[in-house]
């Protein structure tokens, strides 16, 4: 991959080949890289796992690290992405990881621009790395995609999470249910209730509250909210046998997910986080590998 942006753009040899690779790193592969690669983080929006697990990536690989603060760059005198961007590859710079607030800001670094990108997630668009560790931990866990029932529940319209799963989860055979207010089901059909997904699903995969994004309640109070489409310790105890809980994080406890849930049995929320590393080292190898 010259570039990793949406998941509308990968095929499915690619995720297998990423997969593949992760599960090499995570038993102990070493990375085979043949000079040295220079890689910045360009995160113009909070992050705390995307941000560190990919500079750990990064440094595992064997990439340098170039840092870069956006809260202290020429952004702050008006430069522009495209500008920002053509300046680190003048620099010298192989690859960037790019978080922006702007939907598909992508487009407009395309034309012209050498240096790789990967895409940590843009607006209410897409968040791949995200999807290819969320597929990981789908994988490790039931072997197979198709046929799965995965139930996502909450506010797909302003998650960039949920939008690279669906479309990564469809494509590779699972079945994907939305669970959310009116509101929040965006383009996708949805369920305004839980009804039978509770029993039936392989996956329950709770998404965040966005409260940044403007994604107001519209009528729920935190515990409202909780009660009709939260994650509750009733809900959990009605799940299936070998069904597992996901969430992207950062969690909002009481809200989406029972707080005493987060690290259940069945949760693998931060096992989302540790297989992020072996995903992202897999994706920056497969990319600084293409440079050379
Ligand atoms: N899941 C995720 O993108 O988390 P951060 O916002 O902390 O990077």
């Amino acid at each position: 991959m010259k570039n990793l942006l949406s998941m509308e753009n990968v095929s499915n040899e690619e995720i297998e080949e990423i997969l593949k690779r992760a599960a090499e790193f995570e038993a102990g592969a070493k990375p085979q890289l043949d000079r040295e690669y220079l890689v910045a983080n360009l995160f113009f929006e909070p992050s705390t796992r995307t941000k560190t697990s990919f500079e750990t990536a990064e440094r595992r690989v064997g990439a340098t690290v170039i840092p870069f603060e956006a809260g202290f760059s020429s952004t702050l005198k008006g430069e522009t992405l495209y500008d920002t961007v053509k300046t680190l590859e003048s620099i010298g710079l192989d690859a960037v990881v790019i978080r922006h607030k702007k939907d598909a800001y992508y487009e407009e670094l395309l034309e012209g621009i050498n240096v790789s990108v990967i895409n940590a997630g843009d607006g209410a668009g897409q968040h791949p790395s995200q999807s290819m560790l969320d597929l990981y931990t789908i994988f490790k866990e039931f072997g197979k995609f198709e046929g799965l029932n995965v139930t996502i529940a909450g506010d797909v319209s302003h998650s960039r999470v949920a939008k690279s799963d669906i479309i990564a989860l469809q494509r590779l055979g699972a079945n994907v249910n939305i669970v959310c207010p009116p509101q929040w089901q965006g383009e996708y059909d949805a369920h305004y209730d839980w009804d039978d997904l509770i029993e039936t699903s392989d996956v329950i995969m709770l998404l965040r509250v966005q409260h940044e994004r403007d994604a107001a309640f519209e009528g729920y109070s935190n515990e409202s909210y909780h009660e009709r489409y939260g994650l509750t310790k009733e809900r959990e105890k009605r799940m299936k046998d070998g069904a597992i809980i996901m969430h992207p994080a950062p969690v909002n406890r009481g809200v989406e997910i029972d707080s005493s849930l987060v690290e259940c049995d069945r949760s693998r929320i931060f096992k989302q986080v540790q297989n992020g590393v072996f995903v992202r080292m897999a994706i920056v190898e497969n990319i600084l590998k293409g440079r050379s």
